[in-house]
């Protein structure tokens, strides 16, 4: 099913939501279902996928979502290939959905305040450097947690410190491995995030 541009205002000017993403892109794909049920009031515009051959731009495809492939290895060359990216799409927010580098100063200064990072933990606990992926849940797990979660942050120059706009939590189960407390987690990102973007696109207008 494709995706057709929803007028979300009286004035006909429809939001435009880009994302970037580096793995399986499962929270792209629940962002691409939102606005697919009108849950996101507004318009997939683009994908910027962080490497070939990845999940999400096989979401992107199947949806029929414009994606541009990241190459670069050095921070101007990704800087350049961002502002390029959100120059074409102009959109009103960027949301990171599993993407792996850190966004380069320059581009979190011209677009202050409009990207968004989803992370697999109760920032401030289990962020920055080093804590993705299953990192973040075996560290969870060895300091004996009863809890974790997911959060939705505003991105700054750091990793996983910009403020934070809205968390889940998720009790650590008896028995748990980083494994079974990644999926569970997951399935909630799955929920928090559509939700935090449509209430952060609703709040724009
Ligand atoms: C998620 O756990 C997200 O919190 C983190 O990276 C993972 C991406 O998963 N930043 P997916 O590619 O959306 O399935």
């Amino acid at each position: 099913m494709s995706l057709l541009p929803v007028d979300t205002s009286q004035t006909g000017v429809v939001k435009k939501i880009v994302v970037l993403a580096s793995g399986s892109g499962s929270n792209f794909q629940s962002i691409i279902e939102s606005v697919q049920s009108g849950r996101i009031k507004a318009n997939v515009a683009g994908l910027v996928a962080g490497k070939p051959g990845i999940g999400a731009i096989e979401h992107a495809e199947k949806a029929g979502i414009p994606f541009t492939i990241l190459d670069a290895s050095t921070t101007e060359e990704l800087s350049s290939q961002l502002h390029k990216a959100f120059n074409r799409w102009q959109p009103n927010l960027i949301v990171l959905a599993g993407f792996l580098r850190k966004i380069p100063d320059d581009v979190v200064k011209a677009w202050e305040g409009t990207i968004i990072n989803i992370h697999p933990s109760l920032l401030p606990k289990y962020g920055g450097k080093g804590f993705y992926g299953i990192h973040v849940h075996k560290a969870v797990l060895e300091a004996g947690e009863t809890e974790s979660g997911c959060s939705v942050h505003y991105v700054n120059e750091k990793y996983d410190d910009g403020d934070i706009i809205r968390q889940t939590t998720v009790p650590v189960h008896p028995g748990e491995t980083p494994d079974t407390l990644a999926k569970r987690i997951l399935a909630e990102e799955h929920k928090l995030l559509p939700a935090v973007i449509s209430e952060l696109l609703n709040r724009q207008s």
